[in-house]
């Protein structure tokens, strides 16, 4: 059961949207949200985190070295093992079969550990792939998104298409990276979100982002993450 409950903390969830290749993944790891010395686990699906010693492409979580699990049961215990060990650590969940249910299963996990004293961070790949409605997400991992940040929890949720998820994952996501979009309806349900234009999201590029600070009129800040790579 999450812990500790302290209302003072801030809602801190972050969503990132961008087409296939606009750098979701890359404006995961260097866009900003992410602490430095995270406690972090990440439900990754397609190995965008794996760490294999000695690549070149698979390098963990900005350079730093990943633990990947395929079972529940070896995921479960590492992230138990380091979560109570205080220090900082980076998880990954891939299971064999990606589903909706291991990511809620992942979802409940997470807020099951969630500490009011600590903070956790969690990160969801796909969040479209595992959710079935665009209304409100009802689930263990709409309840990490609504209930989380008073118990120290700060969500993730990484998807291409902003129309395909639920509601529950913009509205409740104070901070959003925008990369470049897919369609129109995509570009008007974010260019709304920022108060921005469609022609201003049609000049994205894979990289460079938008993004939105919290609240109505939020700072809307351009960044590029094209030097993570010189
Ligand atoms: N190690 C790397 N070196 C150079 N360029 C890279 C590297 N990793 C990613 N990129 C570039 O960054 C861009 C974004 O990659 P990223 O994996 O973040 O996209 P994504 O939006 O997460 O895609 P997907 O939806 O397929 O997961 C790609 O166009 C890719 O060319
Ligand atoms: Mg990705």
């Amino acid at each position: 059961m999450a812990i500790n409950k302290d209302n003072r903390l801030k809602a801190l969830h972050c969503c990132y949207t961008a087409g296939t290749g606009g750098g979701k993944s890359v404006a995961v790891q260097y866009g900003g949200m992410m602490p430095k010395s995270p406690c972090l686990a990440i439900f990754d699906p397609y190995e965008d985190y794996l760490y294999i010693t000695g690549s070149d492409t698979d390098i963990g979580f900005a350079g730093k070295r990943t633990y990947t699990y395929r079972t529940r049961q070896a995921f479960a215990k590492a992230f138990m093992n380091a979560w109570s060990s205080k220090k900082p650590f980076r998880i990954c969940y891939t299971p064999a079969n990606p589903s909706r249910e291991e990511m809620l299963w992942f979802s409940l996990l997470m807020w099951h550990a969630s500490d009011g004293q600590r903070r956790l961070d969690m990160v969801v790949e796909e969040v479209a792939k595992w959710c079935n409605t665009t209304a409100k997400e009802q689930s263990a991992y709409g309840e990490c998104l609504t209930g989380g940040r008073k118990y120290g929890l700060v969500v993730h949720s990484v998807f291409q298409r902003s129309t395909e998820v639920p509601k529950t994952t913009i509205s409740q996501s104070p901070f959003k990276i925008i990369g470049m979009q897919e369609t129109e309806d995509d570009a008007k349900r974010m260019a709304k979100e920022c108060r921005l234009t469609i022609d201003d999201m049609a000049e994205l590029t894979p990289l460079n982002y938008i993004k939105k600070h919290p609240g109505l009129t939020g700072q809307v800040e351009r960044i590029s993450l094209e030097h993570v790579f010189d």
